[in-house]
């Protein structure tokens, strides 16, 4: 009898990106990442996992509010607990090629240093 309530392996990402697409009223004193671009933010992280063969090993997907909503568009990767922040369009291949693929953050683009909790190196994505 096949156990169909465990993933196949777990976790089931090496990385997972979550991207704000949060929208708030006009006029929000904190503003909102969907008014930044997030949604071609989104899509562009979308298009080069899908056009890198990147799945099922990393998953890109949009977010609810991050609460660093000054600093959007706001990026998360996991598992390494990576922040970016003010990411645009033009950012997002080079996240993708520079962190997703060979596990080096993007410096110019982190929202704070790594945090001491997270121990090891960030390492490249291993072969399917
Ligand atoms: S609206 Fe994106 S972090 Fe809050």
């Amino acid at each position: 009898m096949t156990d169909t309530t465990t993933p196949q392996r777990f976790p089931p990402y090496e990385r997972h990106v979550f991207i704000c697409t949060n929208e708030r009223p006009p006029g929000s004193a904190r503003g909102d990442c969907a008014s930044k671009g997030a949604e071609s933010v989104l899509n562009r992280f979308k298009e080069l996992v899908d056009g890198l063969k990147l799945k099922p090993r990393i998953r890109a997907q949009k977010s609810g509010c991050l609460d660093t909503c000054e600093l959007g568009v706001s990026v998360v990767v996991y598992p390494e607990v990576v922040w970016y922040r003010q990411v645009t369009l033009a950012d997002v291949d080079e996240i993708v090629q520079s962190h997703l693929v060979n596990g080096v953050p993007v410096e110019r683009l982190r929202m704070h240093p790594r945090p001491a909790s997270v121990s090891g190196p960030v390492k490249p994505i291993g072969n399917a």
